[in-house]
């Protein structure tokens, strides 16, 4: 089934985190819901403003649909990351469950105005919508930049956010950065635990799930994280595996890109069920 975030968290209340991957292209679609099936979870699957015009919003609308409404599992499409409000207007006007507006860069003010904006127009439609405070960041080819405390979630600007907007979830920095993939994160979990019982019923949203060990992994799921995101390591590994399957001495312009493409697309359906294992409480 198709659903949104709302719809997700309730479907998995006391059961752990919902996995939110990223999707880079088509390809990874299928063997994304495969994986949660596998595993029998609820999934979402998230795409960058860039992924859904690369794709196109109505062909890649239309595919998350048709393989939500077949599959055993519910499953929602995000878009994650968007400081565009008529970008959000679109993706919710043409399908997407739910939408992630990112104005954690402003004053908090001004995030709080927008994302306002976004979550009437958004729920008006039975669309979720994700908020972001605090500044979650990016590493720049792994080398991560040193956490500056300034830029943690704190929890009063949590707490104001989310009653004066109404989002169903939050992206909160208690650590975790994007893209960290050759070092692991150090959680500040007193902070989630603060933010966990300011927040309430608010879906807590970690990003940066790339760069996040096992057991902190497992932990942020028993304090409460409700949605976990990973991106990275599906990218990595997909070209990992596409390097050396185009590379290999037997491919020749008759090689049938199935053959080359299928190990990515298994090495995809195993990372979710990795993910998505550890997010069980
Ligand atoms: P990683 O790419 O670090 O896994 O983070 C993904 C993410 O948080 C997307 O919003």
């Amino acid at each position: 089934m198709y659903k949104n975030l709302v719809d997700l968290f309730k479907e998995n209340e006391r059961k752990g985190a919902v996995g939110a991957f990223n999707v880079h292209c088509f390809e990874m679609l299928p063997s994304m819901i495969k994986g949660a099936e596998e595993l029998n979870v609820p999934v979402i699957l998230q795409t960058s403003l860039g992924t859904a015009e690369y794709i196109g919003f109505e062909p890649l609308i239309a595919a998350v649909k048709a393989l939500a409404e077949t599959s055993s599992v519910s499953v929602a499409l995000h878009m994650d990351h968007c400081k565009d409000i008529e970008a959000l207007k679109k993706a919710i006007n043409c399908g997407y469950s739910s939408v992630m507006y990112d104005g954690s860069s402003l004053p908090l003010e001004e995030n709080i105005k927008n994302t306002k904006e976004v979550v009437e127009y958004a729920h008006a439609h039975g669309v979720s919508v994700e908020g972001e405070v605090g500044s979650i960041g990016g590493a720049e080819e792994g080398v991560v930049v040193a956490k500056d405390a300034a830029m943690y979630t704190r929890p009063e600007d949590a707490l104001r956010f989310a009653s004066e907007t109404g989002v169903d979830a939050l992206a909160v920095s208690i650590g975790t950065t994007h893209g960290q993939y050759k070092s692991k994160a150090k959680i500040n979990y007193e902070l989630l635990a603060e933010l966990k019982v300011k927040l309430g019923d608010t879906g807590l949203v970690l990003h940066g799930g790339t760069g996040v060990s096992d057991e902190d992994m497992r932990r942020c799921v028993r304090e409460g994280m409700k949605k976990i995101n990973v991106g990275t390591e599906l990218n990595k590994s997909y070209i990992e595996v596409v390097s050396r399957t185009f590379t290999a001495e037997d491919v020749t312009p008759l090689t049938s890109l199935r053959k080359l493409l299928g190990p990515a697309n298994d090495r995809i359906k195993e990372i979710v069920k990795e993910k998505a294992s550890l997010f069980k409480l």
